[in-house]
């Protein structure tokens, strides 16, 4: 499918797609959501990519929303429309697990795409930040939800309120990202980490998404009872079987998502 506003490559078992409004710093307009949507819809069914990663440039990840796009818009332009409403699902309902690969600016809906990503490897360079305030209005794909879950209360309200951003070295400290590394070597780091996670069961990467995000929906021990069904219902499967086999055998086990 031919995009403007990303580009998207599919090598081996990994799709990238990388967002490319270089003149906005790859604010997200309703176009690159869009797109964007499409380009992991298309990931999701597309057998032969096994994970996804997100990326932008060394200078900006995302620097937020539109604010072009969005300044004239009325409280019933934005309610009517659900603005984002839609958009902030994708990411989420993406099955195939999706890794966000940070260099520079992931201020406002950056940040907050980058937080709907199962993980975020961070370049050095790399700032995160949640300045809606100090447009008159707060942040509205998950800032002020998952940011408090990710890094707690104190440090939550502290870039909410201030608009301050953090740096990689404080997001790694605080949880937020998994990994920091030299920009250079970002992509590397993320194809890296994407190829290790296309090697595995397709079956057990799609629970292991789902079980991880249940704990941020249910309580400790509903959460613990979904992990250990699931659990149990792997050992239905063939990779399960394969999996363990292999280990007994001192072999590198031949998944095939069955
Ligand atoms: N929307 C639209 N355009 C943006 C943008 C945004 N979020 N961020 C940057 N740009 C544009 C600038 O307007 C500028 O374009 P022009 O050359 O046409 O003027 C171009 O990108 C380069 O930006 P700067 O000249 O500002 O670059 P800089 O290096 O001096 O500063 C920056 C970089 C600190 C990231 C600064 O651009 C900035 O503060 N951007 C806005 C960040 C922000 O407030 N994000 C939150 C948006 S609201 C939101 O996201 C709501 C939500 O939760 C859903």
């Amino acid at each position: 499918m031919a995009y403007e506003t990303i580009i998207v490559e599919v090598e081996d078992h990994v799709a990238t797609i990388k967002l490319n409004r270089p003149d906005a710093l790859n604010a997200l307009n309703t176009q690159l959501l869009g797109e964007l949507n499409d380009a992991l819809a298309d990931a999701d069914r597309n057998d032969k990519v096994r994970c996804i990663i997100i990326t932008g440039s060394a200078k900006a990840f995302a620097a937020g929303a539109d604010i072009k796009e969005m300044a004239d818009k009325s409280f019933v332009d934005m309610f009517m429309s659900d603005f984002f409403g839609k958009e902030g699902n994708a990411i989420i309902s993406t099955r195939k697990p999706v890794i966000a690969a940070v260099a520079g600016y992931a201020l406002g809906g950056g940040c907050e795409l980058a937080m709907m990503c199962d993980f975020i490897i961070a370049a050095e360079n790399a700032k995160f930040g949640q300045p809606e305030i100090n447009l008159g209005v707060v942040a509205g794909i998950g800032g002020s939800q998952r940011l408090t879950r990710f890094v707690g209360k104190s440090k939550a309200m502290d870039m909410n309120l201030t608009g301050r951003f953090m740096d990689a070295e404080e997001a790694e400290r605080s949880g937020l990202v998994s990994r920091v590394v030299p920009v250079k070597s970002l992509m590397e780091e993320a194809r890296g980490a994407a190829e290790k996670i296309a090697e595995k069961s397709m079956i057990s990467a799609v629970a292991v998404k789902e079980a991880v995000n249940r704990s941020y929906e249910t309580t400790l021990s509903e959460g613990l009872l979904y992990e250990r069904r699931l659990f149990h219902a792997l050992f239905a499967t063939e990779d399960q079987k394969e999996g363990m086999a292999a280990f007994l055998e001192k072999r590198t086990p031949q998944f095939r998502d069955k």
